[in-house]
């Protein structure tokens, strides 16, 4: 089984995966909790570069094929050895945040996008993915109120017409495959979202 949360800044998804492992470990399950950029040596290497410095330092095409250099190294020695040894992995972002940050906000040609997720994700894909659904003003703020690494702010000083932008992209890849993707209202208090996470999987298990 293979999980992966997405969303903007500022969503809770961090705090519900590892609350979503905890409950899964209880309940018996081997879990493998990891993120994306990163994951690797190698993708956390490839991470620093693309969540730090000038905010315009890429163009959206190369941050694509930068997550894809990561996403390649992950997926071939995290996330297939595991599930080939049936254990269940909880991904913090995937390939739908490289749709909707260097897609649908970006501007990235999708088709280039449909190209790269083809080629490395494959048959690779996630059997659940929560998309965390919040107004991005409010998901900024919490970001920046939690002092997030300050080192890592670089996709959060892009400014709120892009993160608008990534909010209807989530919605959009949500929309286009119901079902893959559930939402997830993360308005709402943390033991609400916590609820709300486990209703889905465990109906799912
Ligand atoms: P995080 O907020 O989950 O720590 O992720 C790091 C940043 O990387 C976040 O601002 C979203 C961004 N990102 C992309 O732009 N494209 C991608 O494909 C991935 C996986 C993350």
């Amino acid at each position: 089984m293979f999980i992966t949360f997405e969303g903007g800044e500022g969503s809770g998804k961090s705090t519900q995966i590892r609350r979503l492992a905890e409950r899964l470990r209880k309940a018996g399950r081997d879990i493998v909790m990891t993120r994306e950029p990163g994951g690797t040596p190698e993708a956390e290497a490839v991470r620093t570069l693309l969540v730090s410095g000038d905010v315009a330092r890429w163009t959206a095409n190369s941050e694509a094929l930068l997550n894809y250099a990561a996403r390649e190294q992950h997926v071939v020695q995290v996330v297939r050895p595991a599930l080939a040894a049936a254990r269940t992995v909880l991904c913090d972002r995937f390939m739908d945040s490289t749709r909707a940050y260097q897609g649908y906000a970006g501007g990235c040609d999708l088709g280039l996008i449909d190209a790269l997720e083809r080629a490395i994700v494959g048959p690779t894909r996630p059997d659940l993915t929560l998309v965390f659904d919040l107004d991005p003003a409010i998901g900024l703020s919490r970001a920046r109120s939690r002092g997030d690494a300050v080192s890592e702010d670089r996709y959060e000083r892009k400014g709120l017409a892009f993160h608008r932008k990534l909010r209807e992209g989530f919605l959009d890849i949500l929309r286009r495959d119901p079902k893959r993707c559930r939402l997830v209202d993360a308005s709402l208090s943390v033991e609400e979202v916590e609820r709300s996470v486990w209703d889905i999987v465990s109906g799912m298990l």
